[in-house]
Order: C-alpha cells, then structure tokens, then sequence
C-alpha cells in the first residue's frame, strides 16, 4: 500500500519512525526481565542489535553497572535515540549502521537481538547472524529475544504476532522453537537455552560452535 517495504518506508518518514518506536518502546514491559536472564557478564560490553530507541540497553545498563553498552540500529533511528548514551555517559555509544552492509560493532561480550529475527526470512536472519558471529569477542554470547510458536495449541499470542508479521514485514514470521534452533546451527552458533518470559516471549541463548 506504501510501495515501500516497513524499514524503507520508517527511513523516508520520519514521523512514521517515531511512531513505531514508540509502539516499541510501549510494547517492552517484559523487557524488564530480560536483563536477569542471560546471565549478564559484570563487565565488558553487550551490543544491541537494532536497539531502536534503546529501551533495553538502558534496562541493561541500569541492571548492570560494570557494563559497557553499544546501541547498533539504522541511521535514521540512532539520530532520534538520544536518551540512552544522555543517561548513561561515557558508558554509551551509539553506531549507526545497516546490519545486511556495515559490520555489527565489534568486541561485545552480549549481543541483544530483540524482535529482530522475526522481521526477515530465514535467509536475511543468517546474514545478520553471520555479521554478528564476525563481530563477537571468543566466548560472547548471543541473546535472541521473539516470542516462538509453541507446540501447546492453548499458546495463542506466538500465532498473532506471526499473522501480524506476514502482513508487516518482506516474509517475517514468528518461528517455532525448533526452527530457532535451526537457524543459527548452520551460522556458527548453537541454541543453548530458552528461558521464559510473560506474554509468550523468550530469550534464546546460544553459544558459538567452530
Ligand atoms: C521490531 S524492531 C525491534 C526493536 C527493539 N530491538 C525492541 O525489541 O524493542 C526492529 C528494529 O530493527 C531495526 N532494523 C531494521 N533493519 C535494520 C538494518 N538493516 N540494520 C540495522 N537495524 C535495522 C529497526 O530500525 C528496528 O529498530
């Protein structure tokens, strides 16, 4: 209907933009917990991969003093994302960038991809995993946060969002569990953990294999 796909469309309109990271930002009360379940390192440096606003790095760093916090999402987002480095200082840095062109920030200890992978098709999410698995420091930890189809027919929110993401997005969708496993398998990474947040979200820990 906008000729355009979702993310193409947010760069050129800049109040659209707004708009959707708000609707983020709204959407993230379940983020709270997330600081608590990848077993945050007491210091380094965790990346958030398409941080949007940087609602969750600023959970995080509040959460965890030692750590440093990078913000990683597309230009046109990072120029409006001035509240998480104004309240956190030195221990914030925003890099703007495209995680299919420009390399993720490198180094980090944690790597955040919240609501990321059910944006874009198998395909697309292996080259974001890739750019992420080049980037990582040896021993990093990668933190996939979506909200899987489970196989309890009773769990409906996972099958919503997954309508809501075919109409949304270029071939997006809620997977299940078993798919997420098999996604990062084939990019250097292995699902290790799946630890339940409310509203049917989960962060999915991996770890890198060789
Ligand atoms: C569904 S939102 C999730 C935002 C946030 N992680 C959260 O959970 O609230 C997807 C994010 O990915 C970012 N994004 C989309 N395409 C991107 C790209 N090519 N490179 C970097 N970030 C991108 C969007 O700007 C947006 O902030």
């Amino acid at each position: 209907m906008h000729g355009a796909q979702l993310f193409e469309h947010l760069a050129a309109y800049p109040a659209d933009a707004r708009l959707f990271e708000g609707a983020m930002a709204a959407g993230t009360s379940f983020l709270g917990l997330v600081p608590g379940l990848p077993d945050l390192p007491a210091t380094g440096t965790v990346v958030d991969v398409g941080g949007s606003d940087g609602r969750l790095l600023d959970l995080v760093l509040t959460a965890a003093p030692g750590l440093r916090g990078v913000l990683f999402d597309r230009p046109h987002v990072t120029a409006a994302a001035a509240e998480v480095p104004a309240a956190h200082g030195e221990r914030a840095e925003v890099v703007a960038g495209d995680f299919f062109h420009d390399p993720v920030p490198a180094g980090g200890d944690l790597y955040l991809l919240s609501r990321i992978m059910h944006d874009w098709d198998d395909e697309r999410c292996s080259a974001i995993l890739r750019n992420v698995r080049a980037a990582m420091a040896e021993g990093a930890t990668p933190a996939v946060v979506e909200r899987p189809i489970r196989d309890d027919p009773g769990t409906l929110l996972p099958l919503a969002f997954d309508v809501h993401m075919m109409v949304n997005t270029v071939q997006g969708g809620e997977r299940t569990t078993d798919e997420h496993r098999r996604l990062p398998a084939a990019d250097g990474f292995a699902l290790e953990d799946v630890r339940e947040l409310p509203l049917d979200v989960a962060v999915l820990i991996a770890r890198a294999v060789v």
